[in-house]
């Protein structure tokens, strides 16, 4: 069978963030409850300019070669935060990445676990197809509402991936393990622009969804869990996996799963979703980064497990094997210097970013922007009701 995988990744974060010692001062808060608490230090505050399509556009124009562009055959964007019903964001994307015209584009959905699916649909093609690739963005702006408890949770970003046969990062296994259960522990209705969320229920949501995708690893591929030298979380905060093992730990289920490695090579994990936040789909795949790029104990060889949780509830574990050279690989020098370039903002200019909004209008509007602090693609105006963009 062929080896297929991540052959390249790309990030963009927005370039202005809040740090959490601001946030807690001004919501009356010791900021330990969050730097400490839920483990986050900054979460990325998106302007207006930028939406899911330009975050998109943005962490993929970094990776594609035109050789790329002329072999992807689907283009797959995973994302909750959507500003259309019917079209979707990968035909934006699609346009503005100039890839071939005869790739097929679509969006995907089922919360933060929407990009672990397009990953895998897209693995299933090139197995078939090893001299073609597809391409799988997550894209997303989490909001929560100001003053409201999952503030500290919030974030934007994208993470793009390249899915090839012979992948220079991640082979991804054909064999996973999902586990579905229908809840209300965090949904977004149509009519609101903020996410519905039962704060303490969803962690324990996502503890006992991790336990059950275990559980049933232990039953199907016991070895194969057992030989995973880490294992990555999706981080809605950073703490949220550590809980997730604790869980597992305290739970009464029998296993050889060496728990230990992997809280050891947890932290690692965590260092970019931290002063990032929450990005929804590509939350995981900010992990991998992070993981990839920070954890100097691990060998290309070695396997990681990858947990994916989308709110609803949808959970699977996939496996991965690091690849010869995939630190050299990872170009993620381009990531810390777009963390290091970014603005700071006072509470005052974050909370007026947060309630701004483009009106609704069957005219021309065009976006407010200060060109100066643009790079890359930035949406432009809404045209009787068109999203155009631009590049610079
Ligand atoms: P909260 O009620 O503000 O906080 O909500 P808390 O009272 O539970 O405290 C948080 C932690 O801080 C606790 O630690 C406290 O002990 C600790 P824990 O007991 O849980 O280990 N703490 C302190 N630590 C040090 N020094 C102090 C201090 N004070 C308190 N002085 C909550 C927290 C996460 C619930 C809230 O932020 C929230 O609702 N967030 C949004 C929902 C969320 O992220 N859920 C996670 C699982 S669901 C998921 O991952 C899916 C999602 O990504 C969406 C999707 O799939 O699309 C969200």
């Amino acid at each position: 069978m062929n080896i297929v995988g991540i052959d390249k990744i790309g990030v963009y974060v927005p370039p202005q963030y809040l740090d959490m010692t601001v946030l807690a001062q001004a919501r009356g808060i010791v900021p330990e409850k969050l730097t400490i608490g839920i483990g986050q230090e900054k979460m990325a505050v998106p302007a207006l300019y930028e939406d899911v399509v330009t975050m998109a556009a943005n962490a993929a124009k970094m990776i594609l070669t035109d050789e790329d562009k002329a072999t992807i055959d689907q283009l797959i964007v995973a994302s909750e935060s959507a500003f259309d019903y019917s079209k979707s964001i990968a035909t934006f994307v699609h346009e503005l990445l100039n890839i071939q015209p005869y790739c097929k584009a679509y969006e995907m959905k089922q919360a933060c676990y929407g990009a672990t699916a397009g990953i895998l649909s897209a693995c299933d093609y090139v197995r078939l197809r090893p001299d073609r690739k597809v391409l799988v963005i997550a894209t997303d702006i989490a909001r929560y509402g100001l003053k409201s408890a999952g503030e500290p949770t919030q974030g934007a970003g994208a993470v793009a991936m390249l899915i090839s046969a012979n992948p220079k990062i991640l082979a991804i296994e054909p064999e996973s393990i999902s586990y579905t259960t229908h809840q209300f522990d965090f949904w977004r209705p149509s009519y609101s622009s903020v996410a519905f969320v039962d704060g303490k229920f969803s962690t324990e949501l996502y503890q006992q969804s991790f336990i059950e995708v275990m559980q049933r690893g232990i039953q199907l591929i016991p070895e194969k869990l057992q030989k995973l030298e880490a294992v990555i979380f999706h981080l809605p905060f950073s703490k949220m996996g550590k809980k997730a093992l604790e869980a597992l730990n305290q739970s009464t289920i029998e296993h050889e799963l060496p728990l230990t490695k992997w809280s050891d090579h947890y932290e690692m994990s965590t260092q970019l979703g931290k002063v990032v936040g929450n990005i929804y789909t590509g939350s995981l795949y900010l992990s991998l980064m992070s993981l990839l790029a920070y954890d100097t104990q691990l060998k290309a060889g070695q396997t990681v497990g990858l947990f994916s949780y989308g709110s609803g509830a949808v959970s699977e574990l996939l496996i991965g094997t690091l690849q010869e050279d995939y630190h050299q690989a990872l170009h993620h020098s381009v990531v810390e210097s777009m963390l290091d370039n970014r603005q700071s903002l006072t509470i005052e200019a974050y909370e007026t970013m947060f309630e701004q909004s483009l009106p609704i209008s069957d005219e021309v509007v065009q976006v407010p922007i200060n060109l100066d602090n643009v790079q890359g693609f930035y949406l432009e105006s809404i045209e009787h009701h068109q999203r155009r963009y631009n590049f610079k």
